[in-house]
């Protein structure tokens, strides 16, 4: 966030310190708290587009949009017309819906590998999910995933998901395995093998040794959590063939990527 005018954090400052007797730490999320606001987080009131607002009034330039999420920017008039007439007509039902097909078949015409959709409320659960069933499909329990991606919650994924200083992360050919949360029995890491990004000849290394154990290989085709990290010509295109070869299945996880990089996704 990038403001000019800064006048008070006043009002902030108190909610925060009203936030810390009922939310963990105060906020929300950890990206919400002192590890990205060093002066206290900054309590957001209302956004229009580009801006948004604080309870102090202060006005900013909105650069995280919702990391990303918000490609039509805050409360676009479109969007806030047809939420509203849907929310209207009851917006929660345990039960099928049109409106539900509707969006399957959409998504299905503009991402080109659809076939059926299954929808979930978060990423994690997705791509979850999606590891499940490549386990489900090819009776293999082991999946590899790459230093620094970030797939979400579950348990599996948290291992080497965030960076680290080069000084930790060990050999090339042998990352330093270092989980991202207390709390996770390392027993469940056993099924995890980890290969550094963008680099095809660790690729082939690591796939020649383990590739007939993977159920899947799950990867961001771009790499939006580090920043962005382009992939080198021809890096997931060998990723394709050699997951191929090894009968393991390719996730490709557009959580961030997804209709944001191109309709259809980074795909
Ligand atoms: C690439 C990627 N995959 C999965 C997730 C998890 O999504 P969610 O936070 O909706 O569970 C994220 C969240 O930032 C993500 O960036």
């Amino acid at each position: 966030m990038v403001t000019s005018r800064l006048q008070s954090r006043n009002q902030s400052k108190k909610w925060f310190e009203r936030a810390q007797k009922s939310l963990v730490e105060g906020v929300n999320s950890p990206s919400r708290g002192a590890a990205v606001y060093a002066d206290g987080p900054i309590m957001l009131e209302r956004g229009k587009g580009s801006r948004v607002w604080d309870i102090d009034g202060n006005e900013y330039t909105d650069f995280m949009m919702s990391f990303g999420a918000l490609i039509q920017g805050h409360a676009h008039p479109t969007l806030v017309k047809t939420v509203s007439e849907a929310m209207a007509e009851g917006s929660h039902f345990a039960a099928a819906t049109s409106a539900e097909v509707e969006a399957a078949e959409r998504f299905c015409r503009m991402v080109p590998s659809a076939e059926v959709v299954r929808f979930t409320n978060t990423g994690s659960e997705a791509t979850m999910l999606a590891l499940r069933l490549a386990r489900a499909h090819t009776g293999r329990s082991k999946f590899l995933k790459f230093e620094g991606h970030y797939h979400g919650w579950y348990d599996a994924f948290l291992l080497n998901a965030h960076g680290h200083p080069p000084e930790q992360l060990g050999p090339v050919e042998n990352p330093t395995r270092i989980p991202d949360s207390e709390g996770i029995p390392l027993s469940i890491f056993d099924d995890v093998v980890l290969a550094p990004w963008n680099d095809v000849a660790a690729l082939e290394a690591v796939l020649s040794r383990h590739g007939h154990e993977l159920a899947a290989v799950i990867t961001e085709p771009i790499m939006a959590n580090m920043g962005c990290i382009l992939p080198r010509d021809g890096y997931l295109e060998r990723l394709r063939e050699l997951t191929r070869d090894c009968g393991a299945l390719l996730i490709l996880d557009e959580v961030v990527t997804g209709f944001r990089y191109a309709p259809g996704g980074c795909q």
